[in-house]
């Protein structure tokens, strides 16, 4: 590629290294470009003839290079958007989904009574749940635990250029670090991917950690981890609420009532699948 080159030529040049691998690679292409040159896609469009100087033309295109192996975009911006967050991913951070967002919203209506509420978040990774918690209840006293160093890292740099000072974060290895403290809500998105999976995204496997994607016992061993451990550090009344695959929903409704939790339910997600399940601790 030239040494300088117009955005117009960029976007051009971009779109077509991206075709094969982005959905959208116009967008992908500004999207690449509004991070190397730090312009508003307003801008960018708005003077086409500007000209990219020659190292962001060569980090351009180191950029097309990841996208077309495959990497995602999340990593290569080391960004990604979440509920009214902006926060930091980076290899070995799990790139925040956006069903995550709808266990954040079945939270709202279980906090809405408890603004002061004492909240576990497991597995933080990103700090993503546990963030946007904070922020829709500032009041709310949350720890948020993940195994990762890097991620506690992460999370903990997410906390700060989010201005949010009411998550504690650490390392623990679910809950062997948390003593003597009862939650009102113990919230987590843990590992819960079958290994044998045949059905996983090859990217998802490839470039995100297996640490934060599968769990043994055929993708159960984790959530059941927490669901039989979490009574222990429930406030009486207080709520469990997991995020789960599209269809482990009746085998960890039946686990939850096993463990002696009631008021169980399960939501879906916008393609209809339960993807979510909550109970609460019986007295
Ligand atoms: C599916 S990811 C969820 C990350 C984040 N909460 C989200 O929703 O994007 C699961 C997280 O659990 C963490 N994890 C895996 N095993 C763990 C363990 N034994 N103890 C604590 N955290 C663990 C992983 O590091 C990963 O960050």
């Amino acid at each position: 590629m030239a040494n300088e080159l117009s955005i117009q030529a960029a976007i051009a040049h971009g779109r077509e290294r991206l075709q094969h691998c982005a959905d959208n690679p116009h967008n992908e292409a500004l999207m690449l470009l509004q991070y190397i040159t730090g312009k508003s896609k307003t801008l960018l469009l708005a003077y086409p003839e500007d000209t990219l100087t020659s190292a962001q033309v060569q980090f351009y295109e180191q950029a097309l290079n990841r996208r077309d192996q495959g990497e995602p975009m999340a990593y290569i911006l080391a960004q990604r958007e979440f509920w009214t967050l902006d926060l930091k991913v980076i290899s070995g951070v799990l790139i925040p989904r956006p069903e995550t967002e709808l266990l954040v919203e079945a939270c709202l209506p279980i906090l809405a009574q408890q603004q002061q509420a004492k909240i576990l978040d497991l597995g933080t990774g990103s700090g993503c749940i546990a963030l946007a918690l904070a922020k829709e209840f500032p009041s709310a006293q949350i720890i948020a635990c993940d195994i990762s160093a890097t991620c506690i890292d992460v999370a903990q740099y997410n906390a700060q250029a989010n201005a949010i000072s009411n998550v504690h974060f650490m390392r623990s290895h679910w809950f062997s670090e948390i003593h003597g403290i009862q939650f009102d809500l113990i919230v987590s998105n843990p590992p819960y991917i079958d290994e044998d999976d045949v059905d996983i995204d090859p990217e998802v496997e490839r470039f995100e950690p297996d640490i934060a994607l599968f769990a043994d016992h055929h993708g159960y061993a984790d959530i059941f981890h927490i669901i039989e451990n979490s009574p222990s550090y429930l406030s009486a009344k207080g709520t469990l609420i997991v995020e789960h695959g599209w269809q482990q929903a009746e085998k960890i409704r039946q686990h939850m009532a096993d463990n002696g939790y009631t008021g169980i339910s399960s939501s879906c997600d916008l393609q209809l699948h339960e993807r979510i399940t909550q109970g609460q601790r019986t007295t």
